[in-house]
Parts: C-alpha cells; sequence; structure tokens
C-alpha cells in the first residue's frame, strides 16, 4: 500500500531524473487528473492511501510523459486561467505567459467593456472564452486557419457554455473577418522556422501551423500590425505576444500614422513578450 505522497514522490524523482521541466507541477498534476481532484487536495492529503487501480493510472501516465508526450495531450486537457479546456494534438496548449496578455491587455483597453471582440489565431479557444466570461456582453470573434484548432475551440465554448457569444471563422488571418472590433487580441505563431528542430520533444509535438511564424519569425505578426487598422474602431487596442528578442522589430512595425506609440509588456520571466498598441 503506497500514500498519495509517495506515489507523486516517486514520480517527481523520475521526471527530474529524466530532465523534464517542472518535475513537481507534472508530479502533482498527474496525480490530480488520476484523483479527479485539485493539486491543493493532493498537497493537503498526500497521506491518504491511493487505490491501487489509480495508482496503475498514475503509473501509466507517468511512463508517456517520461517518453516525451505533453501531459495536456495525455490526459486531453489543459488549465488556462482556472478553466479546463480540452486539447488536442492540433491545438497549442495553452501558456501561462498567454493568461498574463489577457490579464496586462486589460490595463491599456480604452474602455472598461469592449463590446466587439477578435480573437486571432484562436486554436484552443483559450483566448476568446476566458474573454467571453471577462466581458459578459460582447460579442466575441474567434479565428483561424484550421479546421481542426476551430473544432477544438467550439467544443471547449459548448462545454464552458459560452458557444452562444462567440461566431467561429476559418480564415487566413482578416481575410473572412468582417466588421470593426474594439479588441483584437491575438498569440499568433512566432517561432523562426530554423528553430523549430531545436525545441523540445514536447513542443515538436505541437502542431507546425501553431508555432512556425517563417524565417525571421515575424511573418504573421508583421502581417497583423499592417492590416489590423482597417478592422479596430477608433482607440481600438491590438495586442499581441511576441517571441524572445523580437520587440523592437515589432515596434517598428507600428511606425505608421494609423497607430499610436506602442507599449510592451514583460511576461513573470521578465522577457518582452507583449505589444499593446490604439489605433489613432
Ligand atoms: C500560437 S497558436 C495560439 C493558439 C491560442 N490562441 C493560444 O494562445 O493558446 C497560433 C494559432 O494560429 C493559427 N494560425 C496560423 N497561421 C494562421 C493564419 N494565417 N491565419 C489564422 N490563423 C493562423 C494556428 O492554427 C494556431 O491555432
Amino acid at each position: 500500500m503506497i500514500t498519495i505522497g509517495q506515489l507523486v514522490n516517486n514520480g517527481i524523482k523520475k521526471l527530474e531524473e529524466a530532465g523534464i521541466d517542472e518535475p513537481a507541477a507534472n508530479g502533482e498534476l498527474i496525480a490530480a487528473f488520476v484523483l479527479n481532484k485539485s493539486r491543493t487536495y493532493i498537497r493537503a492529503f498526500g497521506q491518504n492511501i491511493i487505490h491501487e487501480k489509480e495508482e496503475a493510472l498514475f503509473n501509466k501516465i507517468l511512463g508517456e510523459k517520461l517518453r516525451g508526450r505533453p501531459l495536456a495531450h495525455i490526459i486531453g486537457e489543459a488549465e488556462f486561467l482556472g478553466r479546463l479546456f480540452s486539447i488536442s494534438p492540433t491545438v497549442l496548449i495553452p501558456r501561462p505567459e498567454t493568461e498574463e496578455l489577457i490579464e496586462q491587455s486589460l490595463k491599456h483597453l480604452s474602455i472598461s467593456q469592449p463590446q466587439n471582440i477578435l480573437d486571432l489565431c484562436t486554436g484552443s479557444g483559450c483566448i476568446a472564452i476566458s474573454l467571453a466570461f471577462l466581458f459578459k456582453t460582447a460579442k466575441i470573434t474567434s479565428a483561424d486557419i484550421s479546421a481542426e484548432a476551430l473544432k477544438v475551440a467550439l467544443k471547449n465554448a459548448q462545454n464552458l457554455n459560452v458557444e452562444q457569444r462567440i461566431n467561429f471563422v476559418k480564415t487566413d488571418l482578416f481575410e473572412q473577418i468582417e466588421g470593426k472590433f474594439d479588441f483584437i487580441i491575438s498569440n499568433p505563431p512566432y517561432i523562426p522556422t530554423d528553430i523549430i528542430a531545436t525545441l523540445s520533444p514536447e513542443v515538436k509535438c505541437e502542431p507546425n501551423l501553431a508555432l512556425d511564424g517563417g524565417a525571421d519569425g515575424l511573418r504573421i505578426i508583421e502581417k497583423i500590425v499592417k492590416e489590423a487598422p482597417k478592422y479596430l474602431s477608433k482607440n481600438g487596442l491590438l495586442a499581441l505576444e511576441i517571441g524572445h528578442g523580437q520587440a523592437q522589430k515589432v515596434v517598428e512595425f507600428f511606425k505608421s500614422k494609423e497607430w499610436l506609440a506602442p507599449k510592451t509588456g514583460k511576461d513573470i520571466a521578465g522577457i518582452e513578450r507583449f505589444i499593446f498598441a490604439q489605433k489613432k
């Protein structure tokens, strides 16, 4: 017989030995999934005995994780701003930085309740759906070039009961987008093509379409900055997540008479990761 705490600690040790990132978080998350409880429960009730069936499931998931599969793909879900999102290998696994993108955006909006919002490059829909909860009267458009990603985003909106408020559009950036928005937000693909091969095996399990930002990583970001003014209302906000080291170049893209000077934002690691710009 083994306790939850012993099982989790054994798991953490194996994850550490295998060089897997964030071993403690992963060990706890696996136990939380297996027991259908929160991570707080796992920490608080570590002395409880775990049943054999649950121990076997924990070890099965741990084995897959040790073989380099992302946890979100193994268990089919990931948490974003306190809500659970279904995840498949056709969408990017939501990242904590993107939670920060949303949180920081709120400080840059010129109005407290934007009524028309566009989430460009929506993936799992984590941004659009989180905004549907923050802005209860807003109409939201969730756009992606991938039909598979849009299916996942729709499923997530249905699971969280906000599908009536979100319009899902399959489009290459703004091609099929109509109307004006108070707020356009995007976490686009921004990794330079050559860098993708050097990323961890787990990141390489994610769709290339969600990662590849062209030779310098800026192909899609540049297009968004160029096109966005046509789709923004006066004083409307464009909020973008960008890659490490890209801020200076991205700021240059905003040097046109349509934009007020953009502001950058740092993520929790101190990296300039966000750009916020208001249309004049
Ligand atoms: C980095 S992921 C972001 C997913 C999600 N918004 C998030 O933050 O977790 C980028 C997404 O952009 C989509 N995408 C790539 N190129 C696109 C394009 N030209 N037009 C629209 N969406 C595109 C991909 O399919 C992918 O879902």
